[in-house]
């Protein structure tokens, strides 16, 4: 497996695949100064590189990454992850230690599940999202592309979140939020455009 982005995301995402039996075959990273990362190897401008994932925390740079590249993307998933065998993961998502996934619960591509989540029954997870870690989505929640749920966030249940939206750390959201915006607090309110 390569890894795009040779950052600590990446040093995470490399000890998932370790403890999964996967092996690293090497990093690829913009910056020409940076030739390794934990001994492996860092190599620059190829975009052909297969199977691949594009480990950058940051939602809307790692879709730009991902429309560069040419080859299979894979996954990673922690073994201590619980994921129903109801529930989806689609290509190019890393699911951290101590996820829980429930049942009907659909994950899009290119996701980051943060150590720790728990995303519950028939939640639909569009690509690009990152759910942070110790974030709660209660049943029924659907976040758009691209947005990002900070840190111990608790979504309760049905709520929809829009597209390339982020919610602050701690934010306990208990109305839809729409898209491009920023949001925090309990009770979560929207903060200003994005
Ligand atoms: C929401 C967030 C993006 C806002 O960042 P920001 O726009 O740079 O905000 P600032 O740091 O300038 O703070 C502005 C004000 O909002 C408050 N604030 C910021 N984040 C808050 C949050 N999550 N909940 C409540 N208040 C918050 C600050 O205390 C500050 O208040 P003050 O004006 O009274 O001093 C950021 O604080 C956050 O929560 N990020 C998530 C971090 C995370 O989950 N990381 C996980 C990585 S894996």
């Amino acid at each position: 497996m390569y890894l795009y982005g040779a950052s600590g995301h990446a040093k995470v995402i490399i000890d998932i695949l370790l403890a999964c039996g996967n092996s690293i075959d090497g990093l690829i990273d913009d910056n020409q100064n940076i030739n390794s990362l934990l001994d492996y190897p860092v190599y620059h401008n190829k975009f052909d590189y297969s199977p691949i994932i594009v480990c950058i925390g940051n939602n809307s740079v790692r879709k730009s990454i991902v429309e560069k590249l040419v080859g299979e993307f894979g996954t990673a998933i922690h073994p201590s992850a619980i994921i129903s065998p109801n529930a989806y993961v689609d290509v190019g998502t890393v699911v951290m230690p101590g996820a829980i996934i429930n049942s009907g619960t659909s994950i899009g591509k290119h996701c980051i599940l943060n150590t720790c989540v728990s995303i519950d029954h028939e939640c639909t997870i569009e690509d690009y999202v990152h759910i942070s870690p110790h974030a709660t989505l209660c049943g029924n929640v659907k976040v758009g592309e691209g947005s990002w749920i900070g840190a111990g966030a608790v979504v309760i249940q049905g709520v929809e979140i829009g597209k390339w939206s982020q919610i602050g750390a701690g934010s306990v959201v208990t109305k839809n939020i729409p898209d491009n915006v920023l949001a925090y607090g309990n009770n979560c309110k929207v903060i200003k455009k994005l």
